[in-house]
């Protein structure tokens, strides 16, 4: 290892003055330093390198400083790093508005771009509550949505999580109020589900669901055919399907998009993370001809009244694109497909651990869920896997290894090694 202090001279001087995410900033560890990152390495100041296990939150899909987005976006960037979408056009917008039509869920026609996942869902939100409005029923204007459901931290998002579980409980008196449930799994819950959505459904605009996985709420999976059946009886009572497949898409799960799994077409889908293959912020808000439709008149109010700054921002765009030609041009399914399946076969061991609950694996998921762990043991975990030289970061009461697709079979063998080794 190098000589180099593991904490750099930027980092001291900046600390002072930064603000992190999710962090108890009185006494939180000094972040480390990343100096740059290749496919699945994370080098750091003091020569360390990291395996990487999360993918920078499950975005760098085909892991850090692809050459081909590099070399798009680096073109990008020289020609026009960005130019406002209202009123002008650029190429790559509307190239990638084209392309994602094409390999989403069918149906979905109309894209509507953003910067980040939460504003994605901020705006299908808006879609969906003016769909109604514009149909004139100012009533149908709630959610349903669904316990360790996660949909990001701005206000709307935030409303759509467990307002007493959630990190987000300190603004439920500031929150819109929506009908929080748990993810009907059985022929009684479904009953019960389909039955509160009948009495409810004339002030229900649209329900927002996570399909398969629910991410960051818990890593909790559910099958292809309780999705189904949620969505057939949403359908059923006029209420407007929201995918939020923000982590699930671009393959994550094993297929290419979630929904895809169960058979069904939702009529919004918001997609972000993997979006630009972790490059950059970008998330798109995806609406049916229906959705869009009810929008179009003579009255200019009816329109929808959205527009980030940088939504659309050509670089994004570039990286998204270049992003789609490797989902053409390299084995990504196939990759996800032998993770899942080294996934299974190395993190089973974990089970014989007496604080280990479960282990599931989807696509390329790996969770280990344990017994009520305290936040000081998952602390000491977190310390843990940096000294094996592997980046993964326990949460709630998990440990998961979502790693970029094109990690090789000796690093994800790191990776699962160090979750037993850990927990030895
Ligand atoms: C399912 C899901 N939806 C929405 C979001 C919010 O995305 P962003 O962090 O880009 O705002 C996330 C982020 O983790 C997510 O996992």
């Amino acid at each position: 290892m190098s000589e180099k202090p593991a904490i750099a001279e930027w980092e001291k001087e900046g600390f002072g003055h930064i603000w992190l995410p999710y962090t108890q900033m009185k006494n939180c560890l000094m972040p480390l330093p990343v100096v740059s990152a290749s496919n699945c390495s994370i080098k750091l100041e003091d020569g360390r390198e990291l395996i990487d296990g999360i993918a920078s939150w499950w975005s760098a899909c085909h892991g850090y400083s692809h050459p081909h987005i590099t070399e798009k976006v680096i073109r990008q960037i020289k020609k026009l790093p960005h130019i406002m979408l209202g009123g002008l056009a650029h190429e790559q917008a509307y190239i990638l508005a084209k392309r994602l039509t094409e390999i989403v869920t069918p149906g979905l026609e109309r894209v509507f771009f953003s910067d980040s996942g939460s504003v994605a869902i901020e705006v299908a939100m808006k879609m969906a509550t003016q769909f109604w409005f514009n149909k004139e029923n100012h009533k149908k204007n709630k959610f349903i949505c669904f316990r360790n459901g996660y949909h990001g931290d701005t206000m709307g998002p935030m409303s759509l999580t467990d307002p007493d579980q959630s990190m987000h409980k300190a603004f439920n008196n500031y929150m819109p109020k929506q009908y929080v449930v748990d993810i009907p799994n059985d022929e009684y819950s479904f009953a019960e589900f389909s039955s509160l959505v009948e009495g409810i459904k004339k002030t229900v605009a649209g329900i927002v669901i996570e399909p398969l996985v629910q991410g960051a709420g818990g890593m909790k999976f559910h099958s292809a055919d309780i999705l189904a059946e949620i969505y057939r009886i949403c359908k059923k009572n006029d209420i407007i399907f929201i995918a939020d497949e923000i982590a699930t898409g671009f393959g994550r799960t094993g297929s290419m998009f979630a929904c895809e799994e169960a058979g069904i077409s939702p009529d919004i889908m918001c997609l972000g993370k993997a979006l630009t293959g972790g490059t950059c912020g970008l998330a798109a808000t995806l609406a049916t001809k229906e959705i869009f439709e009810a929008f179009l008149s003579d009255n200019p109010d009816t329109a929808l009244m959205h527009g980030p700054t940088f939504m659309g921002n050509p670089i994004a765009c570039a990286a998204a694109n270049a992003s789609l030609d490797l989902f053409e041009k390299e084995p990504r399914l196939e990759q996800i497909n032998r993770i899942e399946e080294q996934l299974l076969e190395e993190l089973a061991s974990c089970r014989k651990f007496s604080n280990v609950i479960d282990v599931r694996i989807k696509g390329a998921i790996g969770v280990v869920q344990l017994n009520k762990p305290s936040n000081e043991y998952i602390l000491e975990l977190r310390k843990k896997f940096i000294e094996k030289n592997v980046w993964l970061r326990p949460f709630g009461d998990i440990i998961y290894i979502m790693p970029a697709f094109t990690i090789s079979k000796k690093e994800l063998s790191k990776l699962t090694k160090s979750v037993y080794e850990v927990l030895s």
